[in-house]
């Protein structure tokens, strides 16, 4: 029977960056999808990817109310960025969504209340800190203290960092709140509770984590110790109630409650489903009835294990839905070795690696040559990254038909000779043995033979030596075949790393001037005749700088973001506008659009140059003097020298950002930013500084 397969990445939290870390399950997860979508209809007949923005909880509300904008305004401004960020990785969800939605509420409610009719809620009340000058109970992170063991400070209330002690918060000794800085006080509230510790959702789970293919090895050993031995009984219940104030779904029939953000997030994913379903006609319920054939796949981190492979399956069996069929659980990310850290730059957002101009496929193929079907950690040696990918991908991958494929063009009409030979058949059998190293996740595998089989390409052009055959008279014919058997044997390699590479996949087939390549079409050689377009070349070497400078943009990216300068700001414009583009593709929310709370936090307000010079060993710069209405003038570094001289611009008014951290430049303190209009596309040359109608004064607010 054809498989109907549904596939999950983690959510996301809507109040962070997508970093290179997250990005390890987001390419994994899209390698493995990608590959399903190449199978045959007979083979695999629908495969779904799905995510969302994970946009519940304490911790947004606490940081929308930070930003000055509400949770909603937040969550829509990181759902633009993360799918903008997803869809330059080329990660290619069917649909990227969000938790706070109406299907993820209304998923939410249908199991919470079969949960209760089934007996597996229960309401009691716990004590628990409340924050009387916020007027809030707060969750264990937010509450700070010292340590009951070693006497640290300001420890926080689930485990101490100094000498690992783990506790619960009313063991802090003198405790305050992380948030107020208050005594916290302990309080009654009412919780209610999923009952994990009833013998039916025990006996359950003993048997679920044991099924084959649900768990990784490693995963399942862990469970049976989190389950403990046959009548142990281990499982606590598990508390999914928060009280008010709190973003998320209010609990029915219980005001004042709130679902708790771990309790609706794997709902989310059912949530993101039925948005697409709805949307594209297909049939949820096949997908969710408990004896579908339907597959579910969640690719999650192994940090998260205990709420995908105990709540989750728990929750789902007794609500009357069909469990996952598995769940794929990766390690975490190393950079260098070591845990990613911001003050030695290795805390790379997936931005600024598009951002520095990284091609996002080189990421992508390290990743899954790094990668396995266990849980152990993977490490980006950034050495080993710039050397790997030269190497296999430039030196031995597009190097086949950067030396044969110019010939064709230029000697034969673009024509093809015969492309096929028996020095190929390893390359045309390998076709199962990949497909099942990509199945089994074994991704790592995968590309270690696809590697050999460029190597024995390579060996075939090594030995052919076109170059050579196309200078001596009369060897046309052999020149000719050689190179056909050539870029037969790299469509073969394109099909092959079609997965992990898919815009160069895609750049190959115009090319090639052939339908987009299917996992069948290794069976089918290129016939004679066939006509092949123009070579272009399809990857650059990895330059060592610009991974020294990514790692440089991530040092200071605590700091102010740089001003940019005319011309990369044109080139940021552009590659804004193709993000968006690609985003709005994804997931049909995602929108170049933000909300006018994002807007007005910018503080743009009318100044007076009183002065401006020429700032020595600077090309672009000018030194601005800026009146806006302060007890002292502002110091800001322009880069308008190309069209302006600073004896003009004096006693001119235009318009700064204000409020733009001050950024430390070599030449003094620039302390905002002054509006200037340019052409991205440069068709109109020049920069065109903004200026307000007569009658505006200094310090006027712009908006
Ligand atoms: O750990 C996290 O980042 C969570 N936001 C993952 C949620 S996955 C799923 F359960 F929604
Ligand atoms: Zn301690």
């Amino acid at each position: 029977m054809s498989r109907k397969i549904l596939v999950t990445s983690a959510l996301p939290y809507a109040n962070g960056a997508i970093h290179l870390g997250h990005l390890v399950e987001y390419i994994q997860t899209d390698i493995w999808v990608r590959f399903q979508k190449m199978q045959p209809q007979d083979k695999v007949a629908e495969c779904w990817y799905v995510c969302a923005d994970d946009t519940h909880g304490t911790p947004i509300m606490l940081r929308a109310e930070k930003d000055g904008i509400t949770p909603e305004a937040l969550i829509e401004r990181v759902h633009g960025e993360h799918a903008r960020d997803f869809a330059g990785f080329h990660v290619a969800f069917d649909n990227f969504y969000s938790t706070h939605s109406p299907e993820t509420q209304e998923c939410a409610n249908v199991i919470y209340a079969r949960l209760q009719q089934a007996g597996l809620i229960e309401r009691r009340t716990i004590e628990q800190y409340y924050d009387p000058a916020k007027q809030m109970f707060l969750p264990d992170r937010f509450i700070k203290g010292e340590c009951p063991k070693c006497g640290a400070h300001d420890q926080y209330g689930d485990n101490c960092e100094s000498c690992g002690a783990a506790y619960t918060p009313n063991d802090l000794k003198n405790p305050y709140s992380a948030i107020s800085g208050a005594k916290p006080e302990l309080r009654h509230s009412d919780h209610y509770f999923f009952k994990l510790s009833d013998e039916r959702c025990q006996s359950f789970l003993r048997r679920w984590t044991r099924e084959p293919g649900r768990l990784q090895p490693e995963a399942a050993n862990k469970m049976q110790e989190w389950l403990g031995a046959e009548g142990e009984n281990k499982l606590t219940d598990w508390d999914i109630s928060r009280d008010a104030p709190y973003f998320g779904f209010e609990i029915p029939d219980a005001p004042g409650k709130y679902f708790y953000v771990w309790l609706d997030a794997p709902i989310g994913y059912m949530g993101s489903f039925k948005n697409l379903c709805d949307r594209r006609g297909i049939d949820f319920d096949a997908y969710f009835t408990p004896d579908t054939a339907a597959e579910l796949y969640h690719f999650i981190g192994k940090d998260i294990l205990y709420f995908h492979a105990l709540f989750w399956p728990a929750e789902l069996e007794h609500a009357g839905y069909r469990t996952p069929s598995g769940i794929f659980a990766h390690g975490f990310l190393t950079v260098n070795g070591a845990k990613m850290s911001k003050s030695r730059g290795t805390f790379i957002t997936a931005e600024s690696y598009l951002q520095t101009g990284l091609n996002p496929e080189w990421l992508r193929y390290y990743y899954a040559a790094k990668l396995n079907s266990t849980m152990e950690d993977i490490d980006l040696n950034l050495e080993d990254f710039v050397a790997r990918v030269n190497s296999d991908l430039v030196g031995k991958y597009v190097n086949i038909a950067s030396r044969c494929a110019g010939f064709i063009g230029k000697r034969f009409g673009g024509r093809l000779a015969a492309t096929e030979a028996d020095w190929q058949k390893p390359l045309r059998d390998a076709a199962a043995g990949i497909a099942q190293a990509y199945e089994e996740r074994e991704f790592g595998r995968a590309l270690r033979e696809i590697m050999a089989l460029a190597d024995a390409a390579n060996v075939f052009v090594n030995d052919k030596k076109p170059w050579e055959l196309a200078k001596q008279e009369g060897r046309e014919a052999e020149l000719h075949a050689a190179c056909s058997q050539a870029i037969e044997a790299f469509r073969l390699l394109t099909l092959y790393l079609k997965p992990v590479l898919p815009k160069v996949a895609e750049a190959v087939e115009a090319f090639l001037g052939i339908a987009p390549l299917a996992w069948n079409d290794a069976a089918t050689p290129l016939p004679a005749g066939h006509a092949i377009n123009a070579y272009s070349h399809l990857m650059t070497r990895i330059d060592p700088k610009l991974v020294a400078a990514l790692v440089e943009a991530n040092k200071v990216s605590l700091a102010p973001v740089p001003e940019a300068a005319p011309q990369k700001h044109a080139e940021k414009q552009e590659k804004a506008a193709e993000v968006a583009k690609a985003a709005a593709e994804v997931g049909g929310v995602a929108g170049p659009h933000i909300s006018i709370d994002d807007f007005m936090k910018i503080e743009l307000k009318v100044a007076r140059i009183v002065n401006a010079g020429h700032v020595e060993g600077a090309e672009k710069l000018i030194r601005l003097s800026l009146d806006i209405g302060e007890e002292k003038p502002r110091q800001v570094f322009a880069g308008i020298k190309s069209a302006y001289d600073p004896a003009q611009l004096i006693g001119r008014l235009t318009v700064m950002v204000a409020n733009l951290a001050p950024r430390k430049m070599k030449f003094g303190l620039s302390e905002g930013m002054i509006l200037a209009a340019s052409d991205a596309d440069g068709k109109t040359p020049g920069i065109f500084l903004l200026a307000p109608d007569a009658g505006a004064c200094p310090g006027m607010r712009v908006k």
